[in-house]
């Protein structure tokens, strides 16, 4: 190798620029069999660098956002569940909640797609060059109840303020005790106007002084949460069900469930 492509590997490697030290040979050579002007020469090569950086912060936060399962807008078949508009979540998809520190709660019946369309919108935040971070809200009240008993609130309490798309999933699957409500009530007036949340959950507002324990604190959450936000309320069938039922693992007609009896 030439002295003068040591120093430009050298070189480029002091400066972290991985992509390019990588491809800079075959570019060189490329431009030199197309006689190419200087400026198309190290364009695409930096723009290459640029890419692969870009790749790499998405894929690391798309780990670190700790979803489930990765589900995307556009596997969301909006066809199957009319009770949803789509162009709301479209709407929602352009990030401007994100940017509003707004929230977005997605309510309704297990099954009809609440935490696949938190989780898409979450992941198109993501592509969108913002951070996420997705939890369930009994791990997240656990979580948080652990860090109180040690007296570690507080930066416990940080670590969910960091991203700016907190999803909080299934809040009312499982009732909290006063200390688990004041916990959330906490979060959510921490975030308030700082940062979105996307919740899901299968309880009606009405329903959430039970999930609290008491209707104070359920209305006090509610006031922040909904100040800036977009509720979207699914009706309809469950997904998974159709699929059991296409499998010919159910038999139709079904007898209604106590979610579709609601709806
Ligand atoms: N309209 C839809 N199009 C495509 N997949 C869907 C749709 N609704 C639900 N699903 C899928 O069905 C399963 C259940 O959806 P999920 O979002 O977990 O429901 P919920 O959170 O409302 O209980 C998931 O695998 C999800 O990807
Ligand atoms: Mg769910």
């Amino acid at each position: 190798m030439n002295l003068a492509l040591e120093r430009l590997h050298s070189a480029l490697q002091t400066l972290q620029l991985g992509e390019a030290d990588a491809l800079v040979e075959n570019y060189l050579e490329r431009a030199a069999q197309q006689e190419v002007t200087y400026a198309d020469f190290l364009c695409p090569l930096l723009e290459a660098e640029v890419e692969a950086r870009r790749t790499r912060v998405l894929s690391t936060r798309m780990r670190m956002a700790g979803f489930p399962t990765v589900k995307t807008l556009g596997q969301f078949d909006f066809a199957f569940q009319p009770s949803i508009e789509e162009r709301q979540i479209k709407e929602l998809a352009t990030l401007r909640f994100v940017t509003d520190h707004s929230n977005v709660i997605l309510l309704g019946p297990p099954g009809v797609g609440k935490t696949h369309l938190a989780t898409g919108l979450a992941v198109a935040a993501i592509e969108g060059g913002h951070s996420a971070y997705f939890v369930t809200a009994h791990d997240l009240v656990s979580d948080l109840g652990k860090a109180a008993r040690e007296g570690k609130l507080e930066p416990r309490l940080r670590f969910y303020l960091k991203s700016k798309v907190l999803v909080i999933d299934e809040v009312g699957y499982l009732p909290l005790d006063s200390l688990g409500a004041t916990i959330f009530f906490q979060l959510i007036s921490a975030r308030y106007e700082r940062g979105s949340i996307l919740l899901t959950s299968n309880k009606s507002y009405a329903d959430w002084g039970q999930i609290f324990g008491e209707t104070t604190i359920a209305t006090a959450i509610l006031d922040r949460l909904l100040h800036h936000s977009t509720t979207i309320n699914i009706r309809g069938e469950s997904y998974r069900l159709k699929e059991r039922k296409k499998a010919g693992l159910l038999a139709p007609p079904l007898p209604p469930t106590e979610a579709t009896k609601k709806s």
